[in-house]
């Protein structure tokens, strides 16, 4: 992972503040094509080539070994590597791959047993989860081993044991911290959203199951992160899952994946063979200007402003907030050639704007109005755009906003979530908000330039027995529903960005669709 350092310079005494904000990591793991059977040299020789391929210049600094490279269990507990893959133990592997100036990355499961124990039919995978040996592990690889970076896997205590996530990933935490060992990075691999709590123990966590080697799996994925752009904050970021580029997928199709993830900041972690990667694929992953925008220093993840027709257009800024700069993404996963068409309006942006394709890495003509694009099946455009202005926003969509109660676990029935619904604006409504105070949907981020009066209104489905109440900056008002699922209601919003929740503390709130400000007049 790399770190960017923020210097504050405060103008008396020039005391200098550091402040760290980190960005998702980069680099390469052991998985997607080798599974469990990995080994000493063949780590080694993956290290050796992500240095020689020049992907090591470009920020790719992990190498994460995954499933597969557990032993047994010593008379004292003590986790021992495979005697015949790892020979030599995990400390000299770690050894090596830091003689290279890189990091180094280990795995296990929240459970007593492995992943791989249950799928991959690896027997040392029993028993070298962390469960009941929560310190005693986190000692021996952060310290002993000297690894930096861990995966934390769910079969183990989802599977056998049915674990609550949150208490057990918070234990676990707890003995991670002991180690004192600051720079240490956790994944949290629950294979969906597992909740805002993720964000007090974990810099990622993966939200979907299990990538493959395939054209629908990224897909899948993609449709997966949409609505969860509220939760890529403060240097915490949603896990696509580790990259297949370099394998069998199209040309167009890794550009998808590869853009796609740069746009919502995943991290970024090569899962082929490094010593035989296609010279197409690496410059792929070599393209500097969307690592840019994948490492940000905003650390925000793209989100979809336009759903038409079963293309896509997503949005982020990038370089500093509500700027005229942003980085636009037209994407288009269907299986016939799509000519996508957006208004520079409905991007916040006005003026004439000029166009860089990151893809071609070149400045296009500038255009006024609208961005358009003839974009091939399974491909994407991205474009870093400059306006010359940027606009109030006027629109904000439920799936935008942030869910204090959400998870994808899929434990409970008739929890907050974002469903999928056609007749909604964005194809997504938040249904099951309500309930009480705190199951809001939050929108942290309405923006007003100057400030003032405006009129919201607000956008839901037809429901019976629903309530709705709006809060602005902290006031709150009863907003009463009418027969044809829209409500107007006068707003003051201060300068700058305000928030604004919806909820229902008695009941339900209806299923809501977004909400557009109009601006009526100064406070
Ligand atoms: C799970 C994870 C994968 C991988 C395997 C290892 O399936 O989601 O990414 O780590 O376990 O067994």
């Amino acid at each position: 992972m790399k770190s960017m350092i923020f210097l504050v310079l405060m103008a008396a005494g020039s005391v200098a503040v550091a402040q760290q904000r980190k960005t998702p990591i980069m680099g390469w793991s052991s998985w997607n094509t080798y599974r469990v059977n990995i080994n000493d040299t063949l780590i080694r020789k993956q290290a050796d080539a992500l240095v020689r391929s020049g992907l090591k210049e470009v920020g790719y600094t992990y190498i994460n070994i995954d499933d597969g490279f557990f032993g047994y269990r010593d008379a004292q507990g003590a986790m021992q590597a495979h005697p015949q893959r790892f020979p030599g133990g995990m400390k000299v592997v770690a050894d090596y791959i830091h003689s290279l100036g890189l990091k180094a990355g280990i795995y296990s499961d929240a459970g007593a047993v492995t992943c791989g124990s249950i799928w991959d039919n690896d027997r040392n995978g029993i028993g070298a989860g962390l469960y009941g040996h929560e310190e005693q592990d986190a000692w021996q690889y952060f310290r002993e081993w000297g690894y930096d970076f861990i995966k934390i896997d769910y079969c183990g205590a989802g599977q056998e044991l049915d674990l609550d996530e949150q208490p057990r990933y918070t234990a676990i935490r707890k003995a991670i911290d002991k180690v004192e060992r600051e720079d240490v990075e956790i994944n949290i691999c629950r294979w969906a959203f597992p909740g805002t709590w993720a964000k007090e123990l974990a810099a990622s966590w993966r939200i979907s199951g299990d990538i493959s080697d395939s054209w629908a799996s990224v897909k899948h994925i993609v449709e997966k992160n949409l609505p969860l752009s509220a939760y890529c904050r403060d240097g915490h970021f949603n896990d696509m899952d580790m990259l297949e580029i370099g394998r069998s997928l199209t040309e167009s199709e890794e550009r998808v994946h590869f853009g796609l993830w740069c746009m919502m900041s995943s991290p970024l972690l090569v899962g082929c063979d490094m010593t035989t990667i296609p010279e197409r694929s690496l410059a792929l992953l070599k393209n500097r200007e969307l690592i840019a925008l994948n490492q940000d220093t905003l650390g925000l993840q793209a989100y979809p402003v336009q759903v038409l027709d079963g293309t896509y257009v997503l949005v982020k800024d990038i370089e500093r907030r509500r700027t005229p700069v942003r980085a636009v993404a037209l994407y288009n996963p269907t299986d016939t050639v799509r000519r996508i068409s957006v208004p520079l309006a409905e991007l916040e942006l006005a003026g004439k704007a000029r166009l860089r394709d990151l893809f071609a890495q070149e400045d296009l003509k500038a255009v006024e109005d609208s961005i358009v694009a003839t974009v091939a099946p399974h491909d994407v455009v991205i474009y870093r755009v400059e306006a010359e202005r940027r606009l109030e926003p006027t629109r904000y969509e439920a799936e935008w906003a942030y869910l204090p109660l959400f998870n994808d676990l899929g434990k409970r029935k008739k929890e907050i979530f974002y469903a999928v619904e056609g007749k909604a604006s964005g194809g997504r409504v938040v249904r099951y908000a309500g309930g009480c105070r705190e199951n809001a949907i939050v929108w942290n981020g309405v923006w007003s330039d100057k400030g003032g009066k405006y009129e919201m209104t607000v956008s839901y489905l037809p429901t019976e027995n629903r309530g709705l109440e709006v809060v602005v900056n902290g006031a709150s008002v009863q907003v009463p529903l009418s027969a044809d699922s829209v409500v107007t209601l006068p707003v003051v919003l201060h300068p700058g960005n305000n928030t604004v929740e919806m909820t229902c503390r008695t009941q339900w709130a209806p299923d809501i669709d977004r909400f557009t400000l109009k601006r009526t007049g100064d406070e």
